[in-house]
């Protein structure tokens, strides 16, 4: 399962309706699931912990709003932990908001994450012919997401077996991020482990 975040500001709503049909586009695809944040709501560890993520806000002043910019600044100590996410931008505005976008894609680019795709503008009140190309891109984000934390091929078969002897419920809740596991995902793996007496010299690879 992987976990799409929509980390977003709003004042009027605008923003907030762009955010849900995001959302919506990401739930669509299987395996994946979606988390809407406010700014000043998100944490830095909602930040780290999902897989992928879509940033938006207003345009204003030709900027995004204060409370997005907040929190990049609080997120510069774990900028570390999120280098490479996928993500991508989306804005929304009066008149043309080209450059409210660019300042969410150069913190993309500030904090080494891999913009997926070119973010969307929207001017005015969000129209039903917005709806369907937001959709689109949490469609987007989420199949790249999936596909980024699929096992590379000939990966550590250790590993893999080791993963084979959970439950199916477990296993669900064990999401290798990648070539490598994330700390959230190693203490659930760790805590499978010792409920299934695995002993920890048995050779399997976290
Ligand atoms: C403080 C402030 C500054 C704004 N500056 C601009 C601007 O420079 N250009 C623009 O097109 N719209 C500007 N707007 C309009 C908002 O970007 C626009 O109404 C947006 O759709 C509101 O999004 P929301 O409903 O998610 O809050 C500004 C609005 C506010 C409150």
């Amino acid at each position: 399962m992987v976990e799409v975040l929509i980390l977003y500001y709003s004042r009027s709503g605008r923003t907030r309706a762009l955010a849900h049909w995001i959302a919506e586009g990401a739930e669509s695809v299987q395996g994946a699931s979606a988390k809407l944040r406010r700014g000043d709501y998100a944490t830095v560890n909602d930040f780290i912990y999902c897989d992928a993520v879509a940033f938006g806000s207003p345009n204003y002043f030709g900027y995004m709003a204060g409370i997005m910019q907040d929190f990049f600044d609080k997120a510069l100590s774990i900028r570390e932990k999120v280098a490479g996410k996928l993500s991508l931008a989306f804005t929304s505005g009066g008149g043309a908001s080209e450059s409210a976008l660019l300042s969410l894609e150069s913190m993309i680019s500030s904090f080494r994450m891999e913009k997926v795709i070119d973010g969307l503008v929207s001017q005015g009140e969000p129209s039903e012919e917005n709806r369907k190309a937001y959709k689109k891109l949490g469609e987007t984000l989420a199949r790249r997401a999936l596909e980024k934390t699929e096992l590379p091929k000939g990966r550590s078969q250790a590993r893999t077996k080791a993963e084979n002897m959970h439950t199916d419920d477990s296993r669900k809740r064990l999401t290798c991020y990648g070539d490598r596991f994330s700390v959230e995902s190693r203490r659930m793996y760790l805590q499978g482990q010792r409920a299934l007496r695995i002993p920890s010299n048995s050779g399997v690879l976290i």
